[in-house]
């Protein structure tokens, strides 16, 4: 039975991630510190290791290693900057060590926000990207490119077959609302079924483009199984980019809310523009992300129906 070993696999990507390993026959073990994602539902099969990844170090030996471990909704990241770049420092090098003792595949989620405020879109992943590396916002983004850098690094010096994902806000049933504070998707979904205010910083004119998360799935298990990908940078995401203010106009529709949206002051160094560019993904992978915005959103809804109302 091949063994797969998880960091972080007990927040919302890992955990879905992990579905589909365990669909697939693979052993699971899990490091988490449960502090984005305070409780598990992860099934009694996982074997799961309550601790941080920096500081975690194992006997065993894995076939594949993926590190998801980090603190990725900007309010906490800015509220736990030192946290943010350990995991993602100290972090990585403890994953990639275990990846190279056991001579596993080694996947690493880095982010969109290596390119910061991109000036090439949709963002391909040759850009090197436009990002404050003392800012606000660098604790997450700086810890996500020096661990690219390492991870390059572990590939040169030592051989190791690395992979690096760079997701766009991805979303789905799992995502927590954490308050006023969780990513934007699940935050506008609690607000509209509580027809409470929608809170759009600045305008809303800035934009992203979303993923939903089965798709996210498909794209990441055909990266990580896949031979002969060594080495390999790829964006996950997608080139449908919408304004944040659509966004919430779509989400007021799907859930009948009687929400008004209000304005709050933008974000410090807040991206302006988020689209990927796919199609390195598209041919390696074979893969083209197929649900369309308003389906996920409706998924998405029902389950911060069923678990915060
Ligand atoms: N969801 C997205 O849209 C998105 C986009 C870009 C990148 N990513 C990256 O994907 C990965 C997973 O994101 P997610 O959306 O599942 O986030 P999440 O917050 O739901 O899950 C992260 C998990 O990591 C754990 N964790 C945090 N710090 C840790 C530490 N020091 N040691 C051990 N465990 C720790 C948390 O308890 C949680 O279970 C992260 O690396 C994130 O940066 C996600």
């Amino acid at each position: 039975m091949k063994k797969c070993l998880v960091s972080g696999g007990n927040g919302f990507l890992g955990s879905h991630l992990i579905e589909k390993c365990l669909e697939n026959g693979l052993e699971v073990t899990v490091v988490d510190n449960f502090s984005t994602m305070k409780s598990s539902n992860l099934p009694e099969t996982v074997n799961i290791i309550d601790k941080n990844v920096e500081d975690f170090y194992t006997e065993g030996n894995f076939d594949y290693v993926v590190h998801l471990a980090a603190r990725p909704s900007p309010e906490d990241y800015i509220a736990h900057p030192v946290d943010t770049l350990m995991s993602n420092s100290l972090g990585t090098l403890s994953m990639l060590e275990i990846a190279r003792k056991s001579k596993g595949v080694f996947m690493y989620t880095s982010s969109s926000e290596t390119y910061g405020n991109a000036s090439i879109i949709p963002t391909p992943e040759t850009y090197w990207g436009n990002v404050n590396f003392t800012g606000i916002r660098s604790c997450y983004d700086e810890g996500k490119r020096y661990s690219e850098a390492l991870i390059m690094a572990y590939m040169r010096q030592f051989g190791l077959d690395t992979r690096i994902q760079r997701p766009f806000n991805v979303y789905g049933p799992g995502i927590r609302p954490d308050g006023q504070y969780g990513r934007v998707v699940p935050r506008f979904i609690l607000q509209a079924l509580k027809d409470e205010d929608i809170t759009v910083h600045g305008k809303g004119d800035q934009t992203r483009s979303f993923l939903y998360v089965d798709d996210w799935v498909e794209a990441t298990w055909k990266f990580l199984t896949k031979s002969g990908l060594k080495g390999e940078i790829l964006n996950i995401g997608s080139n449908k980019e919408i304004t944040i203010l659509e966004l919430a106009k779509i989400i007021i529709e799907v859930t009948g809310s009687s929400s008004k949206i209000v304005h709050l002051d933008s974000r410090e160094d807040d991206p302006f523009r988020r689209s990927a560019d796919i199609s390195k993904a598209r041919k390696i992978l074979d893969w083209t992300p197929n649900t369309e915005l308003e389906v996920g959103l409706i998924n998405t809804v029902k389950w911060v129906r069923d678990n915060y109302l």
